[in-house]
Order: structure tokens, then sequence, then C-alpha cells
């Protein structure tokens, strides 16, 4: 049974961590794996600017490094924005890759007022769908 409210918790707790000195966006995301447990990221920035990566895709590295790679729920919070930030579209190609369709993305800004949508509703013409690869164990 999936807590929310708990994702939502340590979405926001983490975008204190972010490393957005140029951009001053902190972002976090937090993501429900499929054995149930929680794992987190948040945007690290680079004076290069085009080497970022996304609190998204932070998080996703992290719990692949720890062999989780199916995911069932993910939360992003940027704790300055004014309106509610949705995965950017790099990230919703590699959310594609571990995720369902059906997977719940939510996300906000400051207001902490989620928004909730599907990976389908948000990344509705899969790139790539073709190539998916069922087995996650490689
Ligand atoms: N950012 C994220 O971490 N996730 C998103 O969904 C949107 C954008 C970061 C990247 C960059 O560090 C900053 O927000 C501004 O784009």
């Amino acid at each position: 049974m999936k807590d929310i409210k708990e994702l939502f918790k340590k979405a926001i707790e983490v975008s204190d961590n972010a490393y957005a000195p140029y951009s001053n966006f902190h972002v976090g995301a937090a993501i429900y794996c499929s054995d149930g447990s929680i794992e987190t990221g948040v945007n690290v920035e680079n004076r290069s600017y085009g080497l970022t990566i996304c609190a998204e895709r932070s998080a996703i590295t992290r719990a692949v490094s720890k062999g989780k790679k199916e995911f069932t729920a993910i939360a992003v919070y940027c704790r300055d924005s004014d309106y509610p930030v949705p995965p950017c579209g790099a990230c919703r190609q590699v959310i594609s890759e571990f995720c369902t369709g059906d997977t719940e993305i939510y996300f906000a800004g400051k207001d902490k007022n989620f928004q909730n949508y599907s990976l389908k509703e948000i990344y509705p013409l899969d790139s790539l769908h073709d190539l998916v690869k069922e087995n996650k164990t490689d």
C-alpha cells in the first residue's frame, strides 16, 4: 500500500539538498519502488549548464544503483516555483524506461498542492516504445 503523503514529504524534504546555484530552482524528487521503498534525488547543476541533472533522473539513477528498476509513483517538488513543475522532456523519456503508462506522476510548486497525472497522460507518444526491454534484470 503506497503512502503518497510520505512520498510528497520526502520530495519536499530532499529539495533542500538541491545544488542549484545557477537557476535557483531547488527541486526534489521521490520515487516509490516496486518493493515499497522510496528513493530520492535532487537536481545537481554544473557551471557548464548542459551537464545539469534533474531531480527525477538523479532519483532514478540512485534507485537503479541499488538494484531497483520498477517504480510505481513519482513526486516532484520545486520549492522556488509559483506553479507546479512537471518532469522535463528528457526526464519523461527516462521515467518511461522504468514505469508503465499508469505510473502516477505528482508535481507541485512552493504551495505544495500536488497535481496528479499518469505517465501516459504526460508522455502520450512514448518514444522508441518498440525497443523497450520487458526484462529489467540486465
Ligand atoms: N529541473 C528538475 O530538476 N526537474 C524538473 O522536472 C524540471 C527542471 C531542474 C533542472 C535545473 O537544475 C533547474 O530545475 C532549472 O531548469
